[in-house]
């Protein structure tokens, strides 16, 4: 057994080791009681099978008292980057019927809204490295189209820095900008902050009050750059040249406004070629004096077809976050009064499907990718490795919001919800819980030459003042039900237990417009049997659930 902040992969298959001895005479007199007994144990066996078939496999011990950190609410953040459709025809359609006097899409923003996004990324992504702030401000009309050399579009211009701005008031977001690191200057970036949080009359802050709105926007988040890591960036740089140019970004952005948090870019490249770990430590050293947060990026997919093994990326994304911890203690060890730096996780989702036959899709149809139910339990892996990490994993960024790997996709005359939707809304009734550091055992699998792993991805919250326990189990085994027995330490199980499952026979199972009511979670009631403050439940195959106790 392990507890869920441990390496996983612990096998509970009980070794069933027999020790044999010769008969002695002193023996024999038992020996007819022996075959008596024996048979008395067949016939049971025969009887009890099936029974046994439910004893528990798997086991998940709950002790309230062992925590881990506040999940915080930024870990419900969303991104918006200027590719594909999610800007134009995704949030901002100008002149839609749908959309409101602003051009922000009503129907968009109510299912945003319904998503429970705590925090939303922009401009982008790679669209960042090529982004001049400046191009997307004033009257609309009036602004540049430019060609746009991350994607292949035309970028109009339209939606800039006070629209995204006044869009995350709307749907009650905190905005995360990203700054330009690729082709950009500290300037443009320092002005960027003066533009947004200037409260004085300064030249920047009077365009932002010509503009309409006078009171500064207060933008708190901002990413020193995107992806620089990556030779795909535009501005590219190695380690030693972003660190340089990050430090001087963050100075001076910190000039204009000292309260903002700033975000280094982190590891997104993992290729073979790539020295991802030597990337974080070279970021951390250089900028441990002025960072937040270090981000991870990480894209999955189901490539060979192979269920099990695609829902085993587990592993990579615990282990990247505790490479990465691991890092930033390193960079701060024999420093007492070392600044706090936390993991942003601002890109993460599946990802393999739309990718076209260059690089990356590119134009106004890019990443239009379709989701079907593998992919939403797998938004519950990703969820359980934030909460297990809780600690440090203090904000994280679905990859995107709309259209673009989305949970949300439109046409111009409405919208469906992704399967991928689902499970996401209901992680984010845990925002601001306290994560539980979980006693798991559970039968394993293996992939390829990597340590075992359990079928039970586990992790679980505690809501504080109601007593509640969230306990969110993906079973990612195709074939079996898992039967668990859940035992509790502190504070009696009450009998009722409150269940949200997602589950459908076919793996493959989409949505579409029309047709989007297919892969929907379920919940109901279950009166748990409690013996000893613990009870057994059985988790489906292929099966996501919460299960939501409370405590006396
Ligand atoms: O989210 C799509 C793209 O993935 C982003 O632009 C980039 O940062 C990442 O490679």
């Amino acid at each position: 057994m392990t507890s869920t902040r441990g390496a996983f992969g612990i096998a509970c298959c009980p070794a069933s080791g027999s020790r044999r001895r010769v008969m002695l005479p002193s023996d024999m007199a038992n020996h007819r009681s022996c075959i008596l007994v024996s048979a008395v144990v067949l016939l049971w066996s025969q009887i009890a099978l099936p029974l046994a078939a439910q004893q528990p496999q798997a086991r998940i011990k709950i002790d309230t008292e062992r925590t881990i950190g506040e999940v915080h609410p930024h870990v419900f953040g969303n991104f918006a980057e200027h590719l594909g459709r999610c800007i134009y025809g995704g949030i901002f359609e100008e002149g839609s019927p749908l959309s409101d006097a602003e051009g922000f899409r009503k129907d968009v923003m109510e299912a945003t809204t319904r998503l429970g996004v705590s925090l939303l990324r922009w401009p982008g992504g790679n669209f960042a490295s090529g982004y001049h702030w400046k191009d997307g401000i004033g009257p609309r009309d009036q602004r540049p189209a430019r060609p746009e050399h991350a994607w292949g579009a035309i970028e109009p211009n339209r939606f800039g820095t006070d629209e995204f701005l006044k869009y995350c008031e709307r749907i009650g977001a905190e905005p995360y900008i990203c700054i330009n690191a690729g082709l950009g200057t500290v300037d443009e970036a320092r002005e960027w902050v003066e533009y947004c949080n200037e409260a004085r009359h300064t030249w920047w802050a009077d365009q932002r009050r010509k503009h309409g709105r006078d009171r500064p926007w207060g933008v708190k988040y901002w990413g020193l750059g995107n992806e620089i890591d990556g030779p795909w960036q535009l501005g590219h740089k190695n380690a030693e040249d972003y660190g340089k140019f990050a430090l001087e970004a963050a100075k001076a952005m910190r000039r204009a406004d000292e309260s903002v948090k700033l975000i280094a870019s982190g590891s997104s490249n993992f290729g073979g070629a790539a020295d991802w770990i030597g990337w974080n430590r070279a970021v951390l050293e250089k900028l441990r004096g002025e960072i937040d947060c270090i981000s991870l990026h990480t894209y999955i997919g189901n490539r060979d077809n192979n269920f099990e093994r695609f829902l085993a990326a587990s592993q990579d994304i615990d282990e990247r976050i505790e490479i990465v911890e691991g890092l930033i203690r390193a960079a701060q060890s024999g420093r007492p009064n070392a600044r706090p730096i936390y993991i942003a996780f601002d890109e993460w989702n599946v990802w393999y499907r739309a990718r076209g036959g260059s690089e990356f899709d590119t134009g106004r149809t890019a990443l239009q990718e379709r989701y079907n139910f593998e992919d939403a339990l797998a938004m519950g892996m990703f969820m359980n490795s934030f909460i297990r990490h809780a600690n440090v994993v203090k904000m994280a960024n679905l990859a995107q919001l709309v259209n673009v790997i989305a949970p949300i996709f439109t046409n111009k005359q409405g919208l469906f919800l992704q399967t991928t939707y689902f499970p996401l809304v209901e992680y984010g009734k845990q925002r601001n819980n306290v994560a539980l550091d979980l006693l798991l055992s559970s039968p394993t699998y293996k992939v390829g030459n990597r340590r075992p792993l359990p079928y039970l991805d586990v992790s679980a919250t505690f809501e504080r003042g109601n007593r509640l326990v969230y306990l969110n189990v993906l079973n990612r085994s195709e074939k079996m039900d898992i039967t668990a027995r859940i035992d509790n330490v502190e504070g009696r199980l009450a009998g009722e237990v409150g269940v949200w499952e997602l589950n459908h026979p076919d793996l493959m199972a989409t949505h579409d417009f029309g047709n989007d009511q297919k892969v929907r979670p379920v919940t109901r009631a279950f009166a748990a049997s409690i013996t000893n403050n613990g009870f057994s439940y059985t988790f489906p195959k292929h099966s996501l659930t919460i299960l939501r106790l409370k405590l006396n």
